[in-house]
């Protein structure tokens, strides 16, 4: 049993994180300012003595006895990074600065959720690990892509100043139940639009394509990430490779929602990156993994999530 640290623990992913690591029988630490997250996404571990649930913001340093961090806390969708683009910036890279402070204390084991999104807008088609990017540094994108990326060189000049033992992930798409129902990412989007009987917002022509993964495949790749040997950093792709264009995930979704929606079509948002595609040749070379549900089952369990939330 290890005593773990998740920042950014009541949000998405880092709420299924806490299911899966308590699951496994460790103690967690849930630290979280609730920008996005919810305390309704842990509600369930409320009366489970291993969990503890802590109000704080990353930007702030935090003095605490832990094994393992897992450093999840940032907005990942552009309506709320974009809300407020300082706070963005401050919460990767003052964030990536307290958490690695303590660390370094601790000599405990970091991780990092960074982002496909260090790849920008890509000339690569898929991205590997070895890619440098192609990001605008001023763009309304920016204050999220270059705090990542800012974080990750943090990371990496820990790891070789001060020796600390660091994971980074570069995680793409991930979708499942807990996604915030207002957070303009594209499965959420349209399955809550679906529901709703609302027109499908499609920007552009529809033909950009995206691939998804589902957040349990997404958590198993954290955890046998984590619990690789010593002096393996990464960076390592987590993604689904499969690729779909918006409009096929559309129909999917109307579909499986029975939804008689109209789908519209609107202009692309600035630097929207066309097309984008994890090759995970790494991943599963050295942890051995491969998603493993596919697009129409993850949508399911996503739909009734989003069915139950909006019926409540
Ligand atoms: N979901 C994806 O598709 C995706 C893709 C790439 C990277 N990521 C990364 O994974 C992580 C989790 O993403 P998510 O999809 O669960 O998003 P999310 O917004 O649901 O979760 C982020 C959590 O961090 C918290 N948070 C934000 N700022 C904070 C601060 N200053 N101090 C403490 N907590 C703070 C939020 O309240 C929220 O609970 C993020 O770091 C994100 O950048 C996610």
């Amino acid at each position: 049993m290890q005593r773990i640290m998740i920042t950014g623990g009541a949000g998405f992913v880092g709420s299924h994180l806490c299911d899966r690591l308590l699951k496994d029988g460790h103690d967690i630490l849930c630290v979280d300012n609730f920008f996005t997250g919810s305390k309704v996404n842990v509600s369930h571990f409320f009366n489970n003595s291993h969990f503890e649930l802590m109000r704080h913001d990353v930007t702030f340093p935090l003095y605490v006895e832990v094994d393992q961090i897992y450093n999840l806390a940032c907005p990942a969708s552009p309506v709320h990074y974009q809300y407020d683009p300082v706070q963005t910036t401050k919460t990767s890279v003052h964030g990536a600065i307290n958490m690695l402070g303590l660390a370094k204390r601790l000599k405990a084991r970091i991780f990092q959720a960074s982002t496909s999104e260090v790849y920008g807008d890509p000339e690569v088609h898929p991205q590997p690990e070895s890619y440098w990017g192609r990001v605008n540094p001023i763009g309304p994108r920016s204050c999220y892509d270059e705090g990542k990326r800012c974080a990750e060189t943090l990371f990496f000049d820990y790891h070789r100043q001060h020796n600390l033992d660091v994971k980074v992930v570069r995680i793409f798409n991930t979708y499942g139940p807990r996604m915030h129902p207002n957070d303009g990412r594209v499965v959420s989007n349209f399955i809550v639009q679906a529901l709703k009987g609302e027109d499908i917002t499609i920007y552009g022509t529809g033909q950009q394509t995206r691939s998804f993964c589902y957040v349990d495949d997404m958590v198993e790749g954290f955890v046998r990430m984590m619990a690789t040997e010593r002096g393996f950093t990464g960076p390592v792709n987590l993604g689904n490779p499969g690729e779909f264009t918006m409009l096929e995930l559309a129909e999917k979704v109307l579909m499986l929602v029975g939804s008689k929606s109209k789908l519209v079509f609107m202009p692309l948002p600035v630097d929207d990156p066309k097309q984008r595609q994890p090759d995970i040749t790494l991943a599963k070379a050295k942890l051995d993994w491969t998603p493993k549900v596919n697009l129409e089952d993850g949508l399911k369990e996503t739909v009734h999530y989003f069915r139950t939330l909006l019926s409540t």
